[in-house]
């Protein structure tokens, strides 16, 4: 969709939130503030250049740790079409271990919340490319928390 808001929010390389009720001892980092917005182009394309968030454990359960994972915001064409959804990186670890994306039932669904590495994304000396397609309607949208309210718990 063009013209598109999209905003992020994400923890920092060690995994810490900017925002006050994150406590975890992890540093923060000076030079990074955590959050981002654009605006999607006449073919609907975003992009950030961003540091890859660390896990960070949130106290759901015993030693429990969120994948590294970005948030989205995306506001669709008015308001009440606001949607919130993660975006993560292929092959994490923690997949098998936590209750937010253990929450989505359909493999599929999870798969699309999973970023592809694009090679012709990644820039020399500079950072790697990832591609998420975002799919605001249809069979193949992406999951939002829009739909598991309830589900997931308090989480940042
Ligand atoms: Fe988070």
């Amino acid at each position: 969709m063009a013209g598109q808001l999209v905003e992020i929010w994400q923890a920092n390389a060690s995994g810490r939130y900017i925002h006050k009720r994150d406590q975890h001892p992890a540093p923060l980092d000076p030079n990074f503030t955590g959050v981002g917005r654009c605006i999607t182009g006449p073919d609907g394309s975003y992009k950030f250049t961003t540091i890859k968030p660390g896990a960070y454990p949130w106290k759901n359960h015993v030693n429990a740790w969120r994948p590294a994972h970005i948030h989205f915001s995306m506001f669709g064409t008015e308001f009440t079409q606001r949607i919130v959804t993660q975006m993560y990186f292929p092959g994490d670890q923690l997949f098998p271990l936590d209750p937010i994306y253990q929450s989505i039932v359909d493999q599929d669904a999870r798969d699309r919340l999973v970023a592809n590495y694009d090679h012709n994304l990644t820039e020399p000396e500079w950072a790697l490319g990832y591609n998420w397609d975002i799919v605001l309607t249809g069979s193949k949208r992406t999951w939002t928390e829009n739909e598991a309210l309830g589900a997931a718990g308090d989480e940042e």
